[in-house]
């Protein structure tokens, strides 16, 4: 029996790892904002799996969220096997669109809150020569992107430069970069999604089985459809400039109305 933590555990992605983990009999520890729905999925998960489900309500743009979850993570009496650093929201529109304020609680949740829980998590995991770590990008990291792919981008780097750090020390870490995902994030942002082609939309169920396939072979990156690898692979073969352009234009296309 092993312990899972999930921050942004409520929705989304966060809500199909806890599905998954719990159904495979991992002990959890869920963490969000929102109370109230917190304590319902615990109780769910409970009652479906048979696992124990606590719940831990902490705002991750704030100091005192991040330090809540850190310190969760740092108890050594009830260790956290694997941390999966999920929360995480859009803001609708483009540079100088969007307040400043939001940007840098953007970055406070998807840049510093990894950074800080991921510090936290491994420090145990390490001195317990074990433990796993999903850090959840996307694949707006590989293409220019505003403060969006750019917090993502700084994900998958920091990601991946320590896993090879913490190679051989029985601690894996894994960035997971999924495309578009049915979930609540681009409703949450107010971003119009109508015109996004049904072939781009991924299952948040299928996305944590493949990510989940990949950590167990030891893959510091997941990009979890065929689809979506054969586009980042076309990808890296663009020029940035013209990268840049196809990017622009689909934020108009795809993204905020
Ligand atoms: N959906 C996509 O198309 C897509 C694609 C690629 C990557 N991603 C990434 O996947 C991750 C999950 O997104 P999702 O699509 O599952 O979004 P979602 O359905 O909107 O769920 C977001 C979850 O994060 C929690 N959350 C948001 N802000 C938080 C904060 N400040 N502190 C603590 N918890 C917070 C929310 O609960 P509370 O509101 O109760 O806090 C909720 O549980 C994000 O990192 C996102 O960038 C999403």
């Amino acid at each position: 029996m092993t312990t899972a933590l999930i921050t942004g555990s409520t929705a989304g992605l966060g809500a199909a790892f806890a599905r998954r983990l719990a159904r495979d009999g991992h002990d959890l520890v869920l963490v969000a904002r929102d109370a109230e729905r917190l304590a319902e999925q615990a109780t769910e998960l409970h009652d479906r799996h048979g696992i124990e489900a606590e719940v831990l309500s902490a705002d991750l743009a704030t100091d005192e969220g991040i330090e809540a979850v850190a310190t969760r993570l740092g108890d050594r009496r009830n260790p956290v096997d694997l941390l999966v650093n999920n929360a995480g929201f859009g803001n609708k529109g483009r540079y100088l669109d969007v307040p400043l304020a939001d940007e840098l609680r953007m970055i406070k949740v998807h840049v510093e809150a990894v950074l800080r829980l991921t510090s936290a998590a491994t420090g145990t995991m390490r001195e317990r020569g074990r433990g796993g770590v999903v850090n959840v990008a996307s694949v707006a990291a590989f293409v220019p992107r505003g403060t969006y792919g750019a917090s993502k981008a700084w994900v998958v780097q920091f990601t991946q430069g320590v896993a090879r750090d913490l190679a051989g020390s029985g601690v894996r870490l894994m960035a997971l970069c999924p495309g578009f995902v049915r979930t609540e994030f681009h409703q949450r942002a107010g971003m119009g999604t109508d015109n996004i082609p049904g072939w781009m939309w991924l299952d948040a169920d299928d996305v944590v089985t493949a990510a989940l396939s990949d950590l167990a072979r030891g893959r510091s990156l997941s990009i979890p459809d065929p689809r979506y690898k054969a586009l980042m692979g076309l990808a890296k073969l663009t020029p940035r400039s013209l990268l840049g352009g196809i990017s622009s234009k689909a934020g108009r296309k795809y993204g905020p109305r």
